[in-house]
């Protein structure tokens, strides 16, 4: 497994793996890996020649009040992770090298994808996610690309901001993992006290518990949100953000609940912000 910092080696690698008539598949990822990253580099074991994985945590999709500094890095357990699930190269850039002094261009998907729910909570959250998306497409240049689908709205806009731009890469949406409890996994999970973490069950248990009467028959976005924030307040110290149901990939909020409906829930626990969400039919 080789471990590349340069953009320009890594683009020679790419180009040299494409001329050669391999399949370049890619995960891109902030580290400190999970088993939900592990999922995804599996899938792009077997849909690839050739897997990359990067590394980067960017600051341009941290707010300033968010936790950019203390978000969790561990490089040598990430490239455990990493070769025992057959990653080829590992990206791994300084910030410097992403965005070089004077750095000054960005994508900015417009419209309600990115101004509402994590658009209205986290302002230039998804302009920080799309540009450097953006630039690891360009540097690693891959035919296909893995996310999880528990970051929704970020697949999302991924999707179309890979079509508006005509990037040549097939994105692929991977099922959350969860924790034998419920749980979706998350790097920011360790941020979590065991009572913070108790507390937080609740939003996979709401999540069942609206999924669960939509495929009983209610059809009422309205029951099935007073289902979900009911279970949710029985945990008072949870804050929540918002709670909602939307259509999966224009995420307007929907009238009656069909097969692209989901539910999203992002909630405060402590000083945790937490995201999961659910198809409710599926
Ligand atoms: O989902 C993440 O880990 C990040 O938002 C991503 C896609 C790697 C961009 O920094």
């Amino acid at each position: 497994m080789d471990i590349i910092s340069s953009i320009t080696e890594m683009q020679s690698f790419s180009l040299a793996a494409r001329q050669s008539g391999k399949k370049v598949a890619f995960v891109p990822t902030m580290g400190f890996l999970h088993e939900g990253h592990a999922s995804l580099l599996r899938e792009g074991r077997r849909r690839g020649d050739i897997l990359v994985l990067s590394i980067f945590v960017n600051p341009t999709q941290f707010g300033p009040n968010e936790d950019l500094d203390r978000y969790p890095r561990d490089f040598a357990r990430d490239e455990t992770i990493a070769r025992e699930a057959g990653v080829d190269v590992i990206f791994y850039p300084t910030a410097d090298t992403i965005y070089p002094p004077g750095y000054s261009t960005y994508v900015d998907v417009e419209g309600a994808l990115t101004t509402v729910l994590e658009g209205a909570c986290r302002p230039g959250h998804f302009r920080g996610v799309a540009t450097v998306v953006a630039k690891l497409f360009l540097i690693v240049q891959p035919h296909v690309a893995l996310f999880g689908r528990k970051d929704f709205q970020q697949l999302a806009v991924v999707r179309r901001m890979t079509r508006d731009l005509n990037l040549p890469v097939e994105i692929v949406g991977m099922p959350i993992v969860r924790e034998a409890d419920g749980l979706a996994m998350s790097s920011r999970n360790v941020y979590l006290a065991p009572d913070e973490r108790r507390q937080a069950l609740a939003i996979a248990a709401a999540l069942h518990l609206a999924g669960q009467a939509a495929r009983e028959g209610e059809c009422s976005p309205r029951k099935l949100l007073l289902l979900a924030e009911g279970r949710l307040h029985q945990e008072p110290e949870l804050c929540i953000e918002y709670v909602t149901i939307r259509h999966q990939e224009t995420l307007r909020e929907v009238d009656e609940i069909d097969a692209d409906a989901a539910m999203l829930i992002a909630v405060r626990v402590g000083k945790t912000r937490l995201i999961d969400n659910a198809m409710l039919l599926v």
